[in-house]
């Protein structure tokens, strides 16, 4: 059994089951971060933030996250550099690009883009509420229902709001995200046994449909601030 993890398969499973619970985290993120534009008080968002930021369940389940996203990430660079090593000449380009999408070619190098985004993103706002004490952003808090709590909401708002640079940075960020998913989504159930021709057709039109939601949804948010309608 212990063959199977080291081995090739082994490690796409790995790569795909880490990767079908960082798309779940990601449904449940983009979910709450919507209520930033479909209430324009912030007290939704910021309850949702509240909730997430000090439910026991949450505590829990946040460093098994941490777990996920660094499994992903050393899993799919071993994976590459032994398929380099495996193939040190490339297929012929044309045969490539017949068989295989621009996505599914440069997963390594969209996920380390993706990767950028994700170090970039964390010190904006989980830094800040982490260890408010080091962060440059002052945070403030809000009364919701007679409940103190950090206004999340301001600083996701003040940072779109000020800077046009992290809008635009939010914005590839998510569309770099929505490629490694057009690839990743079906790829990930292929790996662990749940495809065959029907299925793949079908899985991949999900991907892109799920790709789709992610990049749009997430670029919404920027957009939103950018265009006046926030709070
Ligand atoms: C407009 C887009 C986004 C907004 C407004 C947003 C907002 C936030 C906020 C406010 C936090 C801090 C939550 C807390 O620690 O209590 C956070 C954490 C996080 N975000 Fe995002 N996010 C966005 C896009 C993304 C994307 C595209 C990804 C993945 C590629 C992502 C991954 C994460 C992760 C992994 C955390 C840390 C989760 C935790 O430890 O609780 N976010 N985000």
């Amino acid at each position: 059994m212990s063959n199977f993890w080291t081995s090739s398969i082994g490690k796409k499973v790995v790569m795909s089951l880490s990767g079908l619970f960082l798309i779940t985290f990601l449904c449940v993120h983009l979910a709450l971060n919507l209520l930033l534009i479909f209430d324009n008080s912030g007290e939704l968002f910021n309850q949702g933030a509240h909730f997430m930021a000090t439910n026991p369940l949450i505590k829990v389940v946040e460093p098994v996250l941490a777990i996920g996203f660094i499994i992903h990430i050393i899993w799919a660079s071993v994976l590459t550099l032994q398929n380099q090593k495996a193939r040190p000449v490339k297929y012929n380009k044309r045969n490539q690009s017949q068989n295989a999408t621009w996505a599914s070619r440069n997963m390594f190098i969209i996920g380390g883009l993706v990767l950028i985004f994700l170090a970039i993103h964390l010190y904006n706002f989980w830094w800040n509420i982490k260890f408010p004490s080091l962060s440059f952003v002052e945070m403030g808090s809000v009364q919701v229902n007679g409940v103190e709590m950090e206004n999340t909401y301001a600083m996701v708002a003040g940072l779109f709001k000020e800077s046009i640079v992290y809008c635009v940075i939010y914005i590839i960020g998510a569309i770099f995200l929505g490629l490694h998913l057009t690839h990743g989504f079906w790829s990930a159930f292929q790996s662990i046994g749940f495809s065959n021709d029907l299925w793949r057709k079908r899985l991949e039109w999900v991907a892109y449909l799920f790709a789709f939601i992610f990049a749009v949804g997430f670029s919404i948010i920027p957009l939103y601030f950018i265009a006046g309608l926030g709070n």
